[in-house]
């Protein structure tokens, strides 16, 4: 009989040991689990406490960021009348003493000297104020339907005989025929490619080439204007859009020309890239947005 009854007790008793055993690890799992959950809700905590900091830093780069641009806004503005008033106060100087000498001399031949020097520095005065004006007087554009082909047409037709000025160059013109109109303002589109025109032309002492092409690019129309003349410095790249940057000698260029094409493609939505290389040639891209059909 104990033979029979000893097997069973074994065997119950190892169960039993088995179950205090899986038991003991459930507990030991559950109190592992209780650690996980109580550190995983530690580390969101953390998470969030982090996360309200970085809106709160965000908020302040934000508000810093807003008071950045106002700071810079005003300093560009005092930028641009320390400019006007220097490109006008020279012009003013020779004026000033040219009519002085003239005064002072009895001389017909210096006097009609004297009197072109007049002439030119008051022309130069006149030319730098059309500009501005255009600056200051810029109408809200109109959101004409208009065809960048037509317009490549139409300046190439009106500058041919204001390009006869410049000696071996060449225009060649590329247009996408299946480009869709655009919703921009016409006259502003053609002075900038006559702006950009003229400054390629300008590029090419020795001649060479002006490659006008159209297109689309994505969402955008493009009309982009590549010159084979001498290419714009590095360092210059990131300033020629700044009004009065010129590397023209005095008389030549007043500087304003890129920096009113920009506002202007801006004021229609658009953009204007520039790519250049120093003795290869430059390229200027205007972009204005296709409309969405
Ligand atoms: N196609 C180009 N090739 C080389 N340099 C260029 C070209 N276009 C512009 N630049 C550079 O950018 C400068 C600024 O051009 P921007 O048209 O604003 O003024 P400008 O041509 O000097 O004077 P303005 O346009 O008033 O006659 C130029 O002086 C020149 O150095
Ligand atoms: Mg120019």
């Amino acid at each position: 009989m104990e033979d029979s009854a000893q097997p069973e007790d074994k065997s119950r008793q190892a169960l039993e040991v088995t179950l205090q055993e899986e038991r003991s690890i459930s507990r030991a799992r559950d109190a592992i689990l209780m650690a996980n959950i109580k550190e995983l809700n530690d580390v969101y905590d953390a998470l969030r406490e982090k996360l309200k900091e970085l809106r709160r830093k965000d908020e302040r780069i934000r508000s810093f960021e807003a008071e950045l641009v106002r700071a810079n806004k005003l300093s560009a503005l005092g930028e641009l009348a320390g400019s006007i008033a220097h490109e006008i106060k020279n012009p003013l100087i020779s004026i000033q003493g040219f009519a002085k000498r003239i005064g002072q001399t009895g001389n017909r031949e210096k006097v009609e000297r004297y009197a072109k020097f007049i002439e030119k520095e008051a022309d130069r005065l006149s030319q730098v104020l059309a500009k501005l004006l255009a600056f200051s007087r810029m109408e809200e554009p109109k959101a004409d339907q208009i065809s960048m082909n037509d317009i490549v047409d139409d300046t190439v037709l009106f500058m041919e005989h204001h390009l006869t000025r410049f000696r071996g160059v060449e225009i060649v013109v590329e247009k996408d025929p299946d480009l869709r109109p655009v919703s921009a303002d016409r006259t502003h589109i053609q002075q900038t490619v006559v702006n950009l025109v003229m400054n390629a032309a300008q590029a090419m002492p020795d001649g060479g080439k002006i490659r006008i092409t159209t297109g689309r690019d994505g969402t955008h129309a493009f009309i982009s204007i590549t010159d084979t003349g001498m290419g714009i410095k590095e360092e210059d790249l990131n300033r020629i859009f700044e009004p009065f940057f010129t590397t023209k000698d005095k008389g030549e260029g007043t500087g304003l020309g890129l920096s009113l094409c920009k506002k202007l493609i801006e004021a229609n939505r658009g953009k204007i890239e520039v790519e250049s290389k120093v003795g290869e040639g430059t390229t200027f891209k205007i972009m204005i947005p296709l409309d969405r059909t």
